[in-house]
């Protein structure tokens, strides 16, 4: 490689830099050395999640957070931040309190984390609502007259504590089901009524989008785009069977998602091969060598 290849490498922007969507991933306890040659949004992987912060209930350990947190400060990057309000990898502590106790605590958490972090953009409100809710949403308010009415709650309670930020629900099993997306829609129909949701995060994970179909992927992004309300891909990943396998997944499936009018931002949870939560996922290798579906991905944006 040449001196000048080399130079150009180090300096190379994101890949949605000045589009008008951004294009980002998660980090874990530190910023991989090439993440800024790719991306110009981040999460969070694990860091942000309510039972690695506070895994007792006296004390707050914002650690992989803040790394996110202050990529973003640093870059000029978008911060989305996952999650409040979420069935799985809660506190332990969470269980054994009395119902009053158990909404001060979530309350108090919501508190913490918006007095932590000023630069919160976007945040994940609610997760995974019909897949694993809460364990402690009858403290919230149960289903109630809405049938929804702890994420009611829930999205009120943000709505007061990031008056700044975009407020998101997360799902995941929705892009490759219309059946799901109809019941999401009913959550979300019911939040945009009240004024209190902001945009609608569908995660288009690997046993998600492996094996569907461009069209079934439009077709359920009409369905949501129906709403109104801005669509995010919060969690994007693929692998297959070999790396040209990988390619051709995302050169169906990405597409539609990144040029629906209704879709402003597509996160991808992970990129190294080695360290993504599902083996197969990674588009770049560990020793940066770039896989055929980055190489696409990085034209394809360019052109897009
Ligand atoms: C969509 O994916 C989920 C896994 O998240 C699966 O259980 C479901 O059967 C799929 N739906 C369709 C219509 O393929």
């Amino acid at each position: 490689m040449t001196i000048l290849a080399l130079i150009v490498l180090s300096f190379s922007a994101p890949l949605a830099q000045g589009k008008s969507k951004f294009l980002g991933n998660i980090v874990g306890s530190s910023v991989p050395s090439n993440y800024n040659n790719y991306w110009n949004q981040v999460t969070p992987e694990n860091g942000g999640k309510w039972g690695s912060v506070q895994s007792s209930q006296g004390s707050f350990n914002w650690r992989d957070a803040e790394v996110a947190a202050n990529w973003a400060k640093s870059n000029g990057g978008i911060f989305k931040y996952h999650c409040l309000v979420w069935g799985s990898q809660e506190p332990g502590w969470i269980g054994g309190l009395s119902n009053d106790a158990k909404k001060a605590a979530v309350l108090a958490w919501i508190n913490a984390v918006a007095a932590h972090f000023t630069n919160i953009q976007y945040i994940d409100v609610v997760n995974e609502a019909l897949h694993a809710p809460a364990s402690y949403r009858e403290a919230l308010g149960g289903s109630g007259s809405t049938g929804w009415d702890w994420i009611v709650w829930s999205f009120t309670e943000a709505k007061r504590a990031f008056p700044g930020a975009k407020l998101l629900i997360n799902e995941y099993g929705i892009i490759n089901d219309s059946n799901e997306a109809r019941q999401y829609i009913e959550i979300i129909n019911i939040l945009k009524n009240k004024g209190l949701i902001d945009g609608i995060g569908i995660q288009c994970h690997q046993f998600n989008v492996n094996s569907l179909s461009a069209a079934s992927a439009k077709s359920v992004l009409d369905q949501l785009a129906a709403t109104g309300i801005p669509i995010f891909s919060s969690e994007f990943d693929a692998n297959g069977n070999s790396e040209a396998d990988q390619a051709a997944i995302y050169q169906r499936i990405f597409p539609p998602i990144w040029e629906h009018a209704s879709v402003k931002g597509v996160t991808l949870w992970g990129y190294i091969t080695g360290t993504t939560w599902k083996d197969g996922t990674g588009i770049v290798e560990s020793d940066g060598r770039e896989r055929q579906a980055m190489t696409w991905l990085k034209q394809y944006i360019a052109s897009h």
